[in-house]
C-alpha cells in the first residue's frame, strides 16, 4: 500500500498543494511553520478517526486573516497491491449551514470502517514524547490507536461503549431510575467492552512478538502489559462471551458504588498500558527522555512490522513527524536503515534537508516552504 498521489485544498495552510510520489518513502523538510505536520495530517486524515492532531474537522479549514476558505478537501491516489485507488476526504456545508465530513472511495461513500481496512496508518508525533510519564489515558488512546491498525472495528467498538457509558453515568444521577435502563445500557457497554478488550490483547500479543523478534540494537525492546481485569481474561484464554459476562455482571454489581462516584468505575475505560525498557528493567516513566523516545520508535516500529505479518493486511503507511531531529547520525542511520528494510511507505519530516542524508535514494525529499511543495 502506497500513496502515489496527494492533492490538499485549502487544507490548514496549504492552498493547493499537490506530491507526485513514485513509491519510495517520502521527506517532508522545510523551516517551522512551513507546512510539514499539516501534511503528515493529511495523510492521516485519510484513516478513520480525527488524525493525529485530534483536532476538530472545521479547524482545518484554511485561514488568511479574514479570508475563510468554505471547506477543506484531499485527494490521494493509493496503489493497493497494483489496483489504483482514489481516495476522497473533505469538509462539506450542509444547506443547513452546518457542516459535515465527506469520505468516498473511488466516487462511492465509504465508512471509516472500510477505510481503516483500506490503510493501515501508523503515526508517531512530539506530542508523544511524554506519554509513558503522562496520565493513563493518554497511553490508552496511544495504545488503541495501534490497535485500530489491527482490528478496524476497534474503532467502532470504542465510540459504540463511550456513547452507552455517557448514557450510562447520565443515568448514575437519576434516583429513581429503574433498573431495566440500566440493563440494557449495561448489555451495551459488555458487548462493546468485551470487544475492546479483546482485540487489545490481541494486538498487545502480536505487537510483544514483534518487538522481541527485533534485532537488539538502537531501538530498545520494551516489554508490555495491559492493566485492566477484562484485557486479562482475554489474555488468560477467555471467550468474547465470557468476558461480556463478566463485564455485565462486573456493571450490575457495581451500580451503588458508581452512584456513589458519579461515573462508571470498571470497564476496558480505565486500563493502563505498562511498559518497561527490557534493557534496564525500569518502567518507561521513569527513563530519560531520550530513551523514552527511542522506546517509542523501536515500539511503532514493530508494530508496523507486526502489521506487515498479520493476516492480509495491507502495508502500513507510517508517519513519523519530527523523529529524526533528536537521534544522532548512527541511530538515525539505523532508523533509516530498518524503514528501508521494513517496506510499506514512511513519510518524515524535518527542519533540515542534511537530517535524510543517510537515506541517499531511498526517499523522495520535498521541500516545503509556506505551505506549498517543491519536489528536490
Ligand atoms: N486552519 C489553518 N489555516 C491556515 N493556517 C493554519 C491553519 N491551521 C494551522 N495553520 C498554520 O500552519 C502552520 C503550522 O504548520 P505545521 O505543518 O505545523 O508546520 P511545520 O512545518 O513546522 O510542521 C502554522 O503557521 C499555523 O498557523
Ligand atoms: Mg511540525
Amino acid at each position: 500500500m502506497r500513496i502515489t498521489r496527494l492533492a490538499l485544498q485549502d487544507f490548514r495552510n496549504h492552498k493547493e498543494t499537490v506530491l507526485e510520489l513514485d513509491g519510495r518513502h517520502v521527506c517532508l523538510f522545510g523551516a517551522n511553520g512551513a507546512g510539514k505536520t499539516n501534511l503528515l495530517e493529511a495523510v492521516s486524515m485519510l484513516g478513520p478517526g480525527k488524525g493525529l492532531r485530534a483536532a476538530a474537522l472545521p479547524a482545518l479549514v484554511r485561514m488568511n486573516g479574514d479570508d475563510k476558505a468554505s471547506g477543506w478537501a484531499l485527494s490521494a491516489n493509493v496503489d493497493d497491491d497494483g489496483l489504483n485507488r482514489r481516495i476522497q476526504i473533505g469538509l462539506e456545508n450542509t444547506p443547513d449551514g452546518r457542516s459535515k465530513r465527506v469520505a468516498k472511495l473511488d466516487d462511492a461513500p465509504v465508512s471509516q470502517t472500510e477505510l481503516a481496512e483500506l490503510l493501515r496508518i501508523v503515526w508517531l508525533t512530539p506530542s508523544m514524547d511524554r506519554v509513558f510519564a503522562g496520565p493513563a489515558g493518554d497511553r490508552r488512546k496511544f495504545f488503541d490507536r495501534q490497535v485500530l491498525a489491527h482490528a478496524p472495528p476497534h474503532g467502532r467498538a470504542a465510540s459504540n461503549y463511550e456513547k452507552a457509558m455517557r448514557e450510562r453515568n447520565a443515568l448514575l444521577e437519576q434516583p429513581n431510575a429503574a433498573s431495566a435502563w440500566f440493563a440494557g445500557l449495561e448489555a451495551r457497554l459488555a458487548e462493546n467492552g468485551a470487544v475492546m478488550a479483546y482485540n487489545r490483547a490481541r494486538a498487545l500479543r502480536r505487537l510483544q512478538a514483534a518487538i522481541d523478534a527485533r534485532p537488539d540494537g538502537y531501538f530498545p525492546k520494551a516489554d508490555l502489559a495491559l492493566d485492566g481485569p477484562f484485557e486479562r481474561m482475554a489474555q488468560e484464554g477467555a471467550s468474547l462471551a465470557e468476558i461480556q459476562q463478566a463485564m455485565a455482571e462486573g456493571l450490575a454489581d457495581g451500580r451503588a458504588r458508581d452512584r456513589a462516584a458519579g461515573r462508571t468505575l470498571t470497564g476496558p475505560h480505565r486500563t493502563d498500558l505498562l511498559v518497561m525498557h527490557r534493557p534496564k528493567k525500569l518502567a518507561a516513566a521513569q527513563c530519560s527522555t531520550g530513551e523514552q523516545k527511542a522506546l517509542l520508535i523501536g515500539l511503532i516500529l514493530a508494530n508496523a512490522k507486526a502489521l506487515l505479518e498479520g493476516d492480509f493486511a495491507p502495508n502500513p503507511l507510517l508517519l513519523l513527524d519530527e523523529a529524526a531531529a533528536h537521534l544522532d547520525s548512527d541511530r538515525r542511520a539505523a532508523l533509516y536503515d530498518e524503514l528501508a528494510a521494513l517496506g510499506g511507505q514512511a513519510w518524515l519530516t524535518g527542519t533540515d534537508a542534511a537530517l535524510f542524508d543517510a537515506f541517499d535514494d531511498r526517499t523522495q525529499r520535498f521541500e516545503i516552504v509556506e505551505g506549498s511543495a517543491r519536489s528536490v
